[in-house]
């Protein structure tokens, strides 16, 4: 820290906005923050801050979604993926039939035939990497049976541990030609994070098996369908104002066959037509629409979701819906709004009602297209627009702006967004952390009065894709020029925010988990602490920085803002570099400050330091209550953080 006492105030302007201020009769602090209480910035946009939540790196199935058996009802491709089947090839055979389907959606199941008495076979069910019991806790078994061929046995249900010792088991008789569900609970006898479950047949005959289940009792809100209940409360600590899904690429598909179909997903899971997404793996819809606006209602999140274009993923090649076709893929939109906020005696609103959920869900954001561009996007959209306008004018609508940030392909997909007259431009950018800084500023010269922009997803991709520090640096300053202009910039979110290790087709990620523990990057805490700490209204401020101080190089990066509710000033600063940073802060106007606050201070020695299930906390939050501040007062901003001041009135 350099320090000075000097009698003479002397500024010496370098450069447009670079300033060295040495003050009077003090210590020298040559940065300098004035903070201009009766000047008014943007208003913050109460949703700025929120989440992206695509399945993606198994985020769902095998992740957030509970369901602890993989390919639950035979329908993945490779049909006995997750399966290993037991049994004597002379006296019994276990294979997977489309003769006497559950449902249309859910043509294939399992039969198990045994002709011999002394006969015995299992199924086993590894779920994701070995499933993970808990001694004492309940786990609801459920499936679908049915018998054919005079069948006088029961199943028998049982919880094995990785050496095979029962640490749980349930019998299941009464079964009968017609299918039918049956569950139970098994109580686990003991913890285990590389469990099995095995159904075992007794008896000849044989039997017919679908939908075979197994959740914790202990989900998120102990629902039934339910979320894994930590990796939801990860989620609700980054208190997202709103939560986009579905997606993301899998929205568009590979092609129009794998494209996201969002009625697939609803009601029973039995009838739910599961899909191999374009990430990879297949996706059982366990995870569907109802439970996203579940999901979004418990965080109260303003739910945001996006629907096909009518264009499967350019980038991948695209197929195009052609336009006099395209009122199916309209239609699917429309009853999405009626589903979500019909009355509970509309077509669709009975369906949510059915349920569980008669009230309307108070959808008003809607995405058309994800990454899509060009003039078969923009036609496609107009159609979407007239339609949904047409029943639904309340309802704001999200144009995509492709895969180009900026240049001629992105301002020519502004231009096209703005004849069009949409709601939202909706822009992603994954860049080096550089870029981050560099663009600071971008939205200070965006046009105002146009539309809206969502910064819908985006992420610094530093060295190996890693969640660092210096990632979290880069798009903590970015995030100070998207409040600053928040009345332009309305909603953001960092993507992908899921990482399941080992099962990863994207990184970085936000929250990265394995079957048993869950941990935020620093980005995480970046998002978070920002999204805690939001505030309602800019107040605009001036950053006089000393050119020393920053050897040639710009090293903080600031948005001050005023919380209503609080009375809180609220400074939100990131030092870039791995030097302290003493800057003196001063406020005009208003009545003061009470000389009470708090820092909330994110930092780390290293940027490349990075968090880990050994060290999920190396690089998070910690809280400095402050006391005794005067004004103009001077705070060192550590080396490589970011740190929000909260100064009470
Ligand atoms: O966030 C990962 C992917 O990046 C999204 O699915 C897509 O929209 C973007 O290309």
């Amino acid at each position: 820290m350099k320090k000075t006492t000097l009698i003479i105030l002397l500024i010496l302007l370098i450069g447009s906005n670079t300033i060295v201020i040495v003050s009077a009769g003090e210590e020298i602090v040559s940065t300098v923050l004035n903070i201009d209480l009766d000047k008014k910035g943007a208003l913050i946009s109460p949703l700025l801050y929120g989440a992206f939540l695509e399945d993606i790196n198994h985020t769902a199935d095998g992740g957030l979604y509970a369901e602890m058996v993989r390919n639950r009802s035979f329908e993945f491709l490779r049909r006995y993926t997750g399966w290993q089947r037991v049994y004597d090839r002379n006296t019994a055979k276990i294979e997977v039939e489309d003769k006497l389907s559950l449902n249309e959606n859910n043509t294939h199941y399992i039969k198990l035939s045994i002709d011999d008495e002394a006969g015995e076979l299992e199924l086993r069910n590894y779920g994701y990497g070995g499933m993970v019991i808990e001694k004492d806790k309940g786990y609801r078994f459920s499936v679908y049976a049915r018998c054919e061929d005079s069948f006088d046995g029961f199943l028998r249900v049982i919880l094995e541990n990785e050496e095979g010792k029962r640490c749980g088991e349930a019998k299941i008789e009464g079964l009968t030609a017609e299918w039918q569900q049956y569950s139970t609970i098994i109580k686990a006898g003991e913890t285990s994070t590389e469990a099995r479950l095995v159904v075992m047949v007794a008896g000849t005959g044989s039997v017919c098996l679908d939908m075979i289940s197994l959740f914790p009792i202990d989900t998120w809100k102990g629902r039934e369908n339910g979320l894994r209940k930590d990796l939801v409360e990860v989620l609700a600590e980054m208190k997202p104002a709103f939560i986009r899904f579905p997606g993301g690429c899998i929205v568009e598909g590979n092609s129009l066959v794998n494209a996201y179909r969002w009625k697939d997903t609803i009601g029973d899971p039995a009838v739910r037509k599961g899909n191999p997404n374009l990430w990879g793996y297949y996706q059982s819809y366990g995870l569907g629409f109802y439970d996203y606006f579940l999901l979004c209602g418990d965080l109260g999140a303003e739910p945001v979701p996006i629907v096909n274009a009518g264009i499967s993923c350019q980038v991948r090649g695209p197929q195009f819906v052609p336009l006099d076709e395209l009122d199916e893929w309209v239609q699917d939109a429309l009853d999405l709004i009626e589903y979500a906020n019909g009355p509970a005696d509309s077509f669709w609103g009975a369906k949510r009602a059915a349920s569980g959920h008669p009230e309307p869900f108070n959808l008003k954001y809607l995405g058309i297209g994800n990454e899509n561009w060009g003039r078969e996007y923009y036609a496609r959209f107009e159609v979407f627009q007239q339609e949904i306008r047409k029943k639904y004018p309340e309802i704001k609508l999200i144009i995509g702006a492709g895969v180009a940030y900026e240049g001629p392909d992105h301002r020519a997909a502004w231009n096209q967004a703005e004849s069009i007259g949409a709601d939202i431009f909706d822009e992603h950018m994954y860049c080096p952390p550089q870029w981050f800084y560099d663009n600071v500023e971008r939205y200070d010269s965006y046009d105002r009065g146009k539309m809206d922009i969502f910064v819908g997803e985006y992420a610094a991709h530093g060295e190996g894709n890693s969640n660092n520090l210096e990632a979290a640096l880069a798009e903590a300053a970015f995030m100070t020029g998207l409040e600053r202009n928040s009345d332009l910039v309305t909603m953001s979110a960092y993507a992908p925010l899921y990482n399941k290790v080992g099962s990863s087709q994207w990184t970085p990620d936000l929250i990265w988990f394995n079957n048993t523990d869950v941990y935020g990057t620093p980005g995480y805490y970046v998002q978070q602490i920002f999204s805690q700490n939001q505030g309602d209204i800019v107040i605009p401020s001036e950053l006089l920085i000393n050119s020393d101080n920053q050897e040639g190089n710009r090293a903080l990066y600031c948005v001050t803002g005023y919380d209503y509710q609080s009375g809180d000033i609220i400074i939100k600063m990131v030092n870039k570099s791995g030097e302290e940073q003493p800057v003196k802060i001063d406020i005009r106007g208003g009545a003061g400050i009470s000389g009470r606050g708090r820092a909330i201070i994110l930092s780390s020695d290293n940027l490349r330091d990075e968090n880990s299930f050994a060290h999920p906390r190396k690089v998070a939050p910690v809280i400095e209550e402050l006391s005794g501040l005067v004004l103009p007062f001077n705070y060192v901003f550590k080396g490589y953080s970011v740190t929000i001041l909260r100064l009470n009135r």
